[in-house]
């Protein structure tokens, strides 16, 4: 089909069929199609929408133009996916909860963009920790370690790095099938057979209603499905950071105290759900009993100290990361009680800070970032700290504006935001 009726096809409501879609991904990747054409079919898949099937036959076009990883040698392998939030560190706890529990968390993680942190961002303010691994290397530490991250090679689902590109500069992001097919090629293509799928809703994520939420997580669980995987999804708030530290190198030593049985309730109750969804999709035990046994021996714990090491990582490390010397403390300045903490703000906080990037490749400071002494709901009197920001000057006063105008107290109770707002 010439690509101007592929789009002409679509601009009148029609519905490809999957040898057209393999057809287009093919042209596109190949430099063959020009992008002024493919921005004018994006747009017109954002008015028209697209079924089921040619969402899932998109999503395996665009899997399939590159690399597709093997794990099918290793035993129970679980992969988790986040829509992105503030203060979003799960990964850095369920992997090594996952691997204590029999599971095989070998993963390709992206960067952080914006306000929300990347996983791989998180991991590198680790002292020496290697998050660039080569293919082989990869699958050796799979085999050997059962926890692996690196970043995401350009050769995982390249379709989608060319496409996601042209969405940003045409206004064409805010489709549910591209969104979905975007997301569900890079987690086909990472090759786990099990996928936990964290959908964030709230203030400080992509989905701002359950409405939005719960369609983004039926698209992807079909997707999933319809390639053959164990897919499980839940809806989980964003409506207030998540923990109380966000900024790259203060949420790995969070996540290290949660694995230590530190952590902020919030944080290990998020954790211990994802972590039963993942274990029982894959068939492994996922009592509570199992989960909390993990953590309190500290087996969890080891696994997190084996995992960096094995990355070139000083373990020793973990508990004392650096963190930017300039401290600036905001307080209460009444007895009150926590109305909201807007996550969006916080978090573009951090990134003034100089902990997010406004670009992609942009460098990130792991040192700075903000850690919270109260969370929505609790009590503080005037002069109690509400929360410190980590800086190195540069950006404080834009920052310092953002989290006066991000924490709201009042007199009035305000009950804590829901955590986990439903299980697909
Ligand atoms: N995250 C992705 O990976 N893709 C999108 O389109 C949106 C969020």
């Amino acid at each position: 089909m010439r690509f101007v009726d592929f789009i002409e096809q679509k601009k009148q409501g029609g519905t490809h069929n999957r040898g057209d879609l393999e057809g287009f991904v093919a042209s596109y990747i190949t430099g063959e199609l020009p992008d002024y054409q493919v921005a004018a079919w994006l747009m017109a898949v954002c008015f028209q929408g697209m079924g089921a099937s040619e969402t899932a036959d998109l999503t395996r076009a665009m899997a399939h133009s590159g690399d597709v990883l093997d794990l099918s040698r290793l035993p129970y392998t679980i992969d988790k996916h986040s829509t992105g939030g503030v203060g979003d560190k799960t990964s850095l706890v369920l992997a090594p909860l996952l691997a204590a529990c029999g599971a095989t968390v070998a993963k390709m993680s992206g960067r952080g963009l914006g306000d929300t942190g990347g996983t791989v961002d998180k991991l590198e303010s680790i002292p020496d920790f290697q998050a660039e691994l080569s293919e082989k290397a990869f699958y050796a530490q799979a085999e050997r370690v059962g926890r692996v991250v690196t970043g995401q090679t350009k050769d995982l689902a390249p379709a989608d790095g060319l496409l996601y590109a042209l969405r940003d500069a045409t206004a064409t992001v805010g489709s549910l099938p591209l969104i979905a097919a975007s997301i569900m090629s890079k987690k086909l293509a990472g090759g786990a057979q099990t996928i936990v799928l964290d959908v964030k809703v709230g203030g400080g994520a992509f989905m701002r209603t359950p409405d939005e939420a719960r369609a983004l997580a039926g698209t992807m669980l079909d997707i999933g499905a319809r390639a053959g995987k164990e897919v499980r999804a839940i809806l989980s708030g964003m409506f207030e950071p998540l923990g109380w530290a966000v900024g790259n190198a203060l949420e790995v030593t969070e996540a290290v105290r949660c694995l230590q049985g530190r952590g902020p309730d919030d944080l290990l109750s998020l954790c211990l759900t994802l972590a039963g969804t993942g274990l029982r999709a894959a068939e492994l035990s996922a009592s509570r009993e199992t989960l909390e046994g993990a953590l309190a021996s500290s087996h969890a714990y080891e696994k997190l100290e084996a995992w960096i090491a094995a990355q070139g990582g000083d373990a020793r490390a973990l508990g004392r990361l650096e963190t930017a010397p300039g401290h600036h403390l905001l307080r209460a300045e009444r007895e009150s009680l926590v109305a909201s903490l807007d996550a969006l703000a916080l978090g573009q906080a951090v990134m003034v800070l100089g902990g997010g990037r406004a670009q992609k490749g942009d460098a990130v400071d792991p040192g700075v970032g903000l850690v919270l002494y109260a969370k929505v709901g609790d009590p503080v009197r005037a002069g109690d700290p509400l929360l410190t920001l980590y800086h190195r000057g540069k950006g404080l006063e834009d920052a310092h504006r953002l989290v006066g105008g991000a924490v709201v107290t009042s007199k009035a109770r305000t009950e804590p935001p829901p955590l986990v707002l439903e299980r697909l």
